[in-house]
């Protein structure tokens, strides 16, 4: 059996991260896709309703599972019994801070090995943070995030009209 975890905000969840989570179960008997408790980031939405809207998102995929965690991944990944993590590179510019995060993870605890998958390259340029922005200002993201997404983006932000 083996497990791998894919790590992050997901706030919210785009369909850059859900095509990367099909990707990772074709590699991996089970997927955690795994929600940093991290409240010194402000996120949009609370780790519970990351868990949900991720939960729905995957409903239909087999072998996921979405936990969240706090303290230091390594150790998560100790707990849950998995060997690899999963990250998606979208640009050159990904490569830096991924390359630190998993030279890192493999210095503190060495048996750790960190899958890059790319993403489907139409979400290369995909973010959440980017997501948030667009619609805030009124732009339309409706082909960026699974459909649940897009309604509680809609119930939680407030579009600001252009003066
Ligand atoms: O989606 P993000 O915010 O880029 O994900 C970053 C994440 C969650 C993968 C990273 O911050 C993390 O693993 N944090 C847990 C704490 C930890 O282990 N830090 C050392 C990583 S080298």
């Amino acid at each position: 059996m083996r497990t791998a975890v894919y790590p992050g905000s997901f706030d919210p969840l785009t369909n850059g991260h859900l095509d990367i989570i099909r990707r990772g179960t074709r590699l991996f008997d089970r997927l955690l896709v795994a929600i940093l408790e991290n409240e010194g980031k402000s996120p949009l939405f609370t780790v519970a309703e990351r868990k949900e809207l991720i939960a729905r998102c995957v409903a239909d995929i087999p072998g996921v599972e979405v936990p969240s965690f706090s303290g230091l991944l390594v150790d998560f990944m100790r707990r849950v019994d998995a060997t690899a993590v999963v990250r998606g590179i979208r640009a050159v510019s990904d490569y830096e801070y991924e390359l630190q995060m998993a030279l890192m993870n493999r210095e503190i605890s060495p048996g750790v090995e960190t899958i890059f998958m790319l993403p489907a390259v139409e979400y290369t340029y995909v973010s959440s943070r980017l997501v948030k922005e667009v619609f805030r200002l009124g732009g339309d993201v409706a082909r960026l995030v699974p459909p649940v997404v897009l309604e509680s983006l809609k119930q939680r932000l407030p579009v600001t009209a252009a003066t």
